[in-house]
């Protein structure tokens, strides 16, 4: 495992990620989206960094696996988001933003709650990856094509509680 951002350079970078996305919403009712659960780390550090007043809501983004082993829909409970969402500036908060298609699936299914604007940001972006055509509107850290795993995001389901983003090795990522 090799360290990408370091514990102080993530901080650094969501301490500036908080200061663009307050002075952006500042008079402007704010709900964050985190999207469960690789969001957790970066979204609870992130409210923390910011004063302007903001509810938070969580969406659980599950994928379906077909038989083609191919990723299918996914499939959102939007019930309990809908009165956070209705008339509200809200904020997808993601951990990163790779292929983008989760994203890209989740802002149709916000916008038909009625919200006043849909943004997204991200703690990391990897570059030559994205499939869709818009990118994310706030990102802390561009990344090359790895893999990482820490500050919430995993590897089957492992390493998320590191305070720092590390690259896994190829023989890592084996089993
Ligand atoms: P996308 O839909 O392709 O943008 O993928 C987004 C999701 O894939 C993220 O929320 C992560 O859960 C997962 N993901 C993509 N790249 C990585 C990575 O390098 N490490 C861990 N998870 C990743
Ligand atoms: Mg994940």
């Amino acid at each position: 495992m090799k360290v990408l951002l370091s514990e102080e350079q993530v901080r650094a970078g969501v301490q500036e990620l908080a200061r663009r996305i307050e002075d952006y919403y500042r008079d402007k009712p704010l709900t964050m989206v985190g999207v469960l659960i690789g969001s957790i780390v970066l979204l609870a550090d992130l409210i923390r960094q910011i004063s302007i007043p903001l509810r938070v809501e969580l969406v659980q983004a599950r994928r379906y696996w077909g038989q083609a082993r191919r990723p299918g829909p996914l499939a959102v409970d939007l019930e309990v988001l809908a009165a956070a969402v209705r008339g509200r500036h809200v904020l997808l908060v993601d951990d990163i933003f790779d292929t983008g298609q989760t994203i890209a699936e989740l802002i149709p299914m916000l916008d038909e709650l009625g919200p006043a604007s849909v943004r997204t940001a991200v703690l990391l972006r990897k570059q030559g990856r994205s499939q869709v055509d818009f990118q994310p509107d706030f990102v802390a850290f561009d990344i090359p094509d790895v893999f990482v795993v820490g500050y919430g995001l995993d590897y089957n389901d492992m390493y998320r509680n590191l305070p720092y983003v590390a690259a896994l090795e190829p023989e890592e990522l084996a089993g």
